[in-house]
């Protein structure tokens, strides 16, 4: 149990006594009410319980009687509870209860037995390095199974990025890197792209260097376009490089080889340079530990692209 989860977070100590104070005034206000029900007035031999003089629906009257017994127990015992409740778990107020439970503290429990059984399943792979782990038939199907629970959304449910927008892990071709160590850090730690709009002016000229790009890459393109937008590239040479082949270590794509995240014709190009772009891969360290994390680098750098 997580310690500081066990007392709800009031702003003001008004609060506490607020609620606090309304539910013991409701409970005594119940109890006080069922008293006063549950006085019966001593028939004598043969006396009719009186009717009470008013009537609903044309002709249902209602006799005076008091509640009967079973249901009357029933709310006592509902009062015992709710005392015996509140003495024990959290409710009145920040009044913890003396068994000091709390719905985080129970999540954690619950995780932690959980993590643990997986642990003793997971933790022998920890102590392979990650191309012994990829080439084992049992990790690869748990990591399977850890991918396409956390990112299939994302990547799509064979790792082809068939979602425009994310990366292809299966194509030997990296953003960041594909080595063990890369692709490791890219899933521990979350990657983020991002490219400045407008670098170079109006649409025209980025159509211009949209071509000349297409040019670095051997792809069919305009050539006079192409010319006037070489100088213009000299905004992109410093993530890009001179020669169109990024940075992987920086996360900055080769422009040159089939791996788009974008749209890889004019368009899609002159969009990117006109827009800019923000990729964002988020961290997991902190959701999944290093034994799954461990299990899915092995399972993306088996896919057939690691390096
Ligand atoms: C919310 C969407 C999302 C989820 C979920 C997600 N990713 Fe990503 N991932 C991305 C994006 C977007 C990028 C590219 C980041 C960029 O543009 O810089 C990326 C990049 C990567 C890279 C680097 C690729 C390269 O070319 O270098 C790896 C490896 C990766 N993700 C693996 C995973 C794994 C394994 C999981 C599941 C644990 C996962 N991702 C879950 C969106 C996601
Ligand atoms: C500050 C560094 C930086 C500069 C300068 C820069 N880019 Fe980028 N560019 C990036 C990054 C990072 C990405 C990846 C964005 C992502 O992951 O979402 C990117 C993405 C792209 C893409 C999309 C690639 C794809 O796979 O779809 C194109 C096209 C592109 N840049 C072209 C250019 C051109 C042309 C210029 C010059 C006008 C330029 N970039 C300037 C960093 C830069």
């Amino acid at each position: 149990m997580i310690a500081g989860y066990a007392v709800p977070d009031f702003v003001s100590d008004f609060w506490h006594f607020y609620i606090a104070g309304i539910t013991i005034v409701s409970v005594l206000g119940i109890m006080w009410f069922l008293r006063a029900q549950s006085t019966q007035k001593k028939l004598a031999p043969g006396e009719k319980a009186e009717i009470i003089d008013h009537a609903w629906d044309g002709d249902l009257q209602e006799f005076n009687n008091p509640l009967p017994r079973w249901w009357l127990y029933g709310f006592w015992f509902l009062i015992v509870f709710s005392v015996v409740y509140l003495v024990l778990f959290p409710g009145l107020g920040k009044f913890a209860g003396v068994l000091g439970w709390s719905s985080a503290g129970a999540y954690d429990q619950e995780k932690a037995s959980v993590d643990a059984e997986f642990n003793k399943v997971m933790e022998p792979f920890l102590a392979q390095d990650v191309m012994t782990v990829a080439a084992d038939p049992t990790a690869k199907e748990m990591g399977q199974r850890l991918y396409l629970t956390y990112c299939m959304q994302c990547h799509g449910s064979n790792a082809q990025g068939d979602g425009k927008n994310f990366p292809n892990l299966a194509d030997g071709q990296w953003l960041f890197g594909g080595d063990a160590t890369a692709i490791q850090a890219s899933i521990a730690q979350g990657r983020l792209g991002e490219m400045p709009a407008n670098l170079v002016g109006d649409e025209q000229s980025a159509k211009e260097v949209a071509n000349y790009v297409l040019s670095l890459g051997g792809k069919p393109h305009d050539a006079a376009m192409a010319a006037a937008g070489q100088g213009k590239y000299a905004a992109c040479a410093g993530c890009h490089g001179e020669d169109g082949k990024g940075m992987a270590a920086a996360g900055f794509p080769d422009l040159t080889d089939d791996a788009w995240l974008y749209g890889s014709d004019e368009a899609g190009i002159t969009e990117s340079i006109v827009k800019g772009r923000k990729g964002g891969m988020p961290a997991f360290q902190d959701l999944l530990g290093d034994a799954k994390i461990h299990l899915l680098t092995a399972y993306i750098w088996g896919l057939g692209g690691g390096k």
